[in-house]
C-alpha cells in the first residue's frame, strides 16, 4: 500500500479545520455543484429524466441543491417523501419504492399526489388500490421488477437478484397483470429496477440490465400494459481508492450506455436514480487524534470520529482513504509508520483503516476520511450515546461549531 503524504485541501482550509469541533462532515459545495452540472448537461443529452436517490444524503442544503438543477427525487420512506418535498423537489418529480410501506406513509404520499408509488409486492399494489379507492383517488403506480442480474458488487448491496427481497419475481407476472387490469384506483405508468449499488464494471453491467430491460418491457406490453416509464434505478460506482483523481464519476459511460442499448418508442421516458455518484466524492469526514497507542503488534491510531459516524468499514469492509492533514502542514515529509486506525466505538470492528501506512501522526493530528458523502451522515446513529457528528458547508464554514481544547486549559 502507498504511504499517503498528499491532500487537496489547501493549507488555508486546513488551517480552518483547525479551529472546529471534531468530528463533523465537510462539503464541498463547488464540487458538488459541478457533479450536478454534469449530470444535468449529460441526462439531457441523453434524454433521461434524473431522479436524486434521496437516501445517499437528505442535508437539506445538499438536497435544494439538487432539487433547484429540476431532478426529481427518489425515495424509500414516507419521511423521505415529506423531506424531499419542503426541500425543493416538486411532488409530481417525487417517486417511492421500499419493500415495506406503512399504510400511513401510503396515505401521506398519496396524498401529496407524489409521481408514482414503485411497487415491490402483489400485496402492496392491492393495498394501495384500496387506499386510493378509500380517498376517491387514482394512484401512480410503477412496479419494480427483479429481473435476476448480477450487478457484481458487494452482497450487502446487490438488490436485482432472485435471492434478494426486492421487486417482483416472474413467477408472479400472470397474476401481477391480472391484477393490474382489475384495480381500478391505479394507473399503471411503468416498470422499476434497480439492481445493485457501486457499480464499476459500468458498461457491461448497464448494458446487460438494458436488455434485460428491453425483454420484460416487451413483455408486459405484449400482454396489453402500457409501459410510459422505464425507470433504470441508480447503482454507478465511486473511486474510492482515488478521490482526487476521479472527483466526478463516470456518467458520461453509464448515459451513454443507456441511450444506445435501450430500446425505447417516442412517447417513453427513461429514468435514472442515482445516489451515491452524485454525492459520495464532496463529503469528507473530519476527525482527530486522540491517542497513539503502541500495541502488543502493531500501532493504534485512536480518533474521535467512529463506526457510529460512518459505518461503512464495519458494515461492509468498505474502504475509505485515510489522509493526514496536519502532517502535509507540517514542514518536512516526517518518517512513516503502519498504523490500525480506529475509532473510540467498544467494538472490535469499529477500524477505519487496518495496517495503513501513514506519515508519523501525533495526538490532536486532523484526519481525512474521503469519500463520505454518500451513505455517512444518513446512516450514522447515537451508538455508545455519541453525539451526532455536525455537517459543515465549503460557502459558510463560519458558521462551524469552534473547537474547545480542553487538555490546554487543563
Ligand atoms: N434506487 C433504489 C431503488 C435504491 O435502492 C438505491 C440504493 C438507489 C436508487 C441509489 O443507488 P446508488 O446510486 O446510490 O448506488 N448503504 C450502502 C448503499 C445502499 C444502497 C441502497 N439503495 C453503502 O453504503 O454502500
Amino acid at each position: 500500500m502507498n504511504i499517503i503524504y498528499d491532500t487537496m485541501f489547501d493549507s488555508n482550509t486546513i488551517d480552518r479545520f483547525e479551529k472546529i469541533a471534531t468530528p463533523f462532515y465537510f462539503y464541498d459545495m463547488d464540487l458538488l455543484r459541478r457533479t450536478v452540472d454534469q449530470v444535468h448537461d449529460l441526462a439531457q443529452k441523453h434524454n433521461l429524466r434524473v431522479h436524486y436517490a434521496v437516501k445517499a444524503n437528505s442535508n437539506e442544503k445538499i438536497l435544494r441543491e439538487i432539487s433547484a438543477k429540476g431532478f426529481g427525487a427518489d425515495c424509500v420512506s414516507g419521511n423521505e417523501v415529506l423531506h424531499a418535498h419542503e426541500c425543493g423537489f416538486p411532488a409530481d418529480r417525487i417517486v417511492y419504492a421500499g419493500v415495506g410501506k406503512s399504510d400511513k406513509e401510503i396515505c401521506n404520499a398519496m396524498r401529496l399526489g407524489i409521481e408514482a408509488f414503485n411497487c415491490e409486492s402483489l400485496q402492496e399494489i392491492f393495498v394501495i388500490n384500496e387506499m386510493a379507492r378509500e380517498y376517491g383517488m387514482v394512484a401512480n403506480v410503477s412496479v419494480r421488477i427483479n429481473p435476476d442480474i448480477d450487478a457484481h458488487t458487494h452482497k450487502y448491496v446487490t438488490t436485482g437478484l432472485y435471492e434478494n427481497k426486492f421487486g417482483i419475481s416472474q413467477h408472479e407476472f400472470d397474476k401481477l397483470i391480472e391484477l393490474i387490469g382489475k384495480s381500478r384506483n391505479i394507473n399503471f405508468i411503468g416498470l422499476h429496477f434497480h439492481i445493485g449499488s457501486q457499480i464499476t464494471r459500468v458498461a457491461e453491467v448497464f448494458a446487460l440490465e438494458c436488455r434485460r430491460v428491453n425483454e420484460l418491457v416487451a413483455y408486459f406490453e405484449r400482454n396489453g400494459l402500457e409501459v410510459k416509464n422505464i425507470n433504470l434505478g441508480g447503482g454507478l460506482g465511486v473511486d474510492y481508492d482515488d478521490p482526487d483523481g476521479n472527483p466526478i464519476p463516470d456518467f458520461q459511460t453509464w448515459f451513454s450506455t443507456i441511450d444506445r442499448e435501450i430500446v425505447r418508442r417516442p412517447n417513453q421516458t427513461v429514468h435514472v436514480e442515482p445516489g451515491r455518484s452524485i454525492v459520495a466524492q464532496c463529503g469528507t469526514l473530519i476527525s482527530r487524534v486522540m491517542f497513539v497507542k503502541s500495541g502488543e503488534t502493531k500501532n493504534f491510531l485512536i480518533m474521535d470520529a467512529g463506526m457510529n459516524d460512518l459505518i461503512r468499514p464495519a458494515l461492509y469492509g468498505a474502504y475509505h482513504r485515510i489522509e493526514n492533514l496536519s502532517a502535509t502542514m507540517r514542514p518536512f515529509f516526517p518518517s512513516h509508520q503502519a498504523y490500525d486506525i480506529v475509532g473510540p466505538v467498544c467494538e472490535s470492528s469499529d477500524v477505519w483503516g487496518a495496517g495503513r501506512l501513514l506519515p508519523l501522526s501525533v495526538r490532536g493530528d486532523l484526519m481525512a476520511i474521503r469519500s463520505t458523502g454518500a451513505y455517512g451522515q444518513v446512516m450514522a446513529s447515537r451508538y455508545n450515546m455519541k453525539d451526532l457528528a455536525p455537517a459543515v458547508y465549503s460557502d459558510s464554514i463560519d458558521d462551524a461549531p469552534e473547537k474547545i481544547d480542553y487538555f490546554k486549559m487543563l
